[in-house]
């Protein structure tokens, strides 16, 4: 963790210090974050809760009511959505499935070692699963938390993810109602509730003609994130920033295709498996 001064240093003591009694008075008493422990106790670990609360300090410049208060909606709204059910317990129609991929490649530079491929372009004959708002909201939440399993909140070259959007058959851009209303949900939840966890985002095939629909979609989305962003008219360029991708149509150094390197069996954290316990029991009794 990195402090340019002594302000944002009190600003992150203070939220950890505060933290128990904001839970307790503010969450319902609800502290799981990411599938971690934020108090202390079994499966707790004071590392890792410390990185995640400094990730809202830093999403908000180290103002401490702002990140105090984003924190505490955000454990208000897991206890209610449920993300770990969404990525570890719920079925989600095999379209989505299909493509929704997630990457683990060690060696690559820092911060790009987990990648999620949306691979929206296949969906062009799909519109239907755009549809149900908040079944595609649980699908793509449920494939974000898969994504956070694979990180390591102990290691500063792999706590944030990248992502890649896939827009290969995309030939024209109609104002699909439900596509605009997932997309805006998605952006809204990931800007307040998942801060600081993107590395980087490439936009790849995207055809010149459609470069337009970037600057209309990018007006949801705040500055610090846009700067995370990069667009490539020709998807073969996506192996000059990440190495290990599969050298058939993304252009890296692999020879396997996407599909054998999708990591299909993500381990949920040992809290998360006490969470899901505690909850079939309760539910038994
Ligand atoms: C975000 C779908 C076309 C640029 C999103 C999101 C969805 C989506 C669901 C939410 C964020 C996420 O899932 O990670 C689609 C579909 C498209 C399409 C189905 C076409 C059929 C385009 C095109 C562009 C574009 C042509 C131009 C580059 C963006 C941008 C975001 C976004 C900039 C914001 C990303 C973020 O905040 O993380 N899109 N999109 N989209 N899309 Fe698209």
């Amino acid at each position: 963790m990195k402090f340019s001064n002594d302000l944002e240093k009190k600003t992150f003591s203070k939220l950890a210090e505060q933290l128990p009694s904001l839970i307790e008075k503010k969450c319902h008493g609800y502290d799981e974050l990411y599938g971690y422990k934020l108090l202390p106790g079994e499966h707790y670990k004071e590392t890792i809760a410390h990185a995640l609360i400094y990730k809202f300090c830093k999403a908000y410049k180290f103002q401490y009511e702002e990140a105090a208060s984003t924190l505490c909606d955000t454990l208000n709204w897991r206890r209610e959505f449920d993300p770990l059910s969404a990525a570890f317990s719920e079925r989600h129609d095999e379209i989505l499935n299909s493509v929704g991929i997630l990457t683990s490649y060690p060696k690559d530079e820092a911060n790009k070692k987990v990648v999620t491929w949306n691979l929206y372009g296949a969906l062009v004959q799909h519109k239907e699963v755009f549809q149900d708002v908040n079944k595609f909201l649980r699908y793509r939440i449920g494939l974000m938390e898969r994504s956070i399993a694979l990180l390591d909140f102990d290691d500063e070259t792999n706590n944030s993810v990248a992502q890649v959007h896939d827009y290969d058959g995309v030939s024209m851009w109609k104002t699909d109602k439900h596509i605009k209303q997932c997309t805006k949900q998605v952006i809204a939840v990931f800007q307040k509730h998942y801060p600081e966890l993107l590395s980087v985002k490439l936009f790849i095939n995207v055809p010149s003609l459609l470069t337009w629909v970037y600057d209309v979609v990018k007006k949801f989305v705040s500055e610090e994130t846009r700067q995370k962003f990069i667009v490539l008219n020709d998807g073969t360029k996506l192996g000059e920033y990440m190495h290990s991708a599969p050298s058939k149509l993304y252009g890296g150094n692999s020879k396997e295709t996407l599909e054998a390197q999708n990591v299909k069996e993500v381990r949920p954290t040992d809290y998360t498996l006490y969470l899901f316990e505690k909850k079939v029991s309760a539910d038994v009794e």
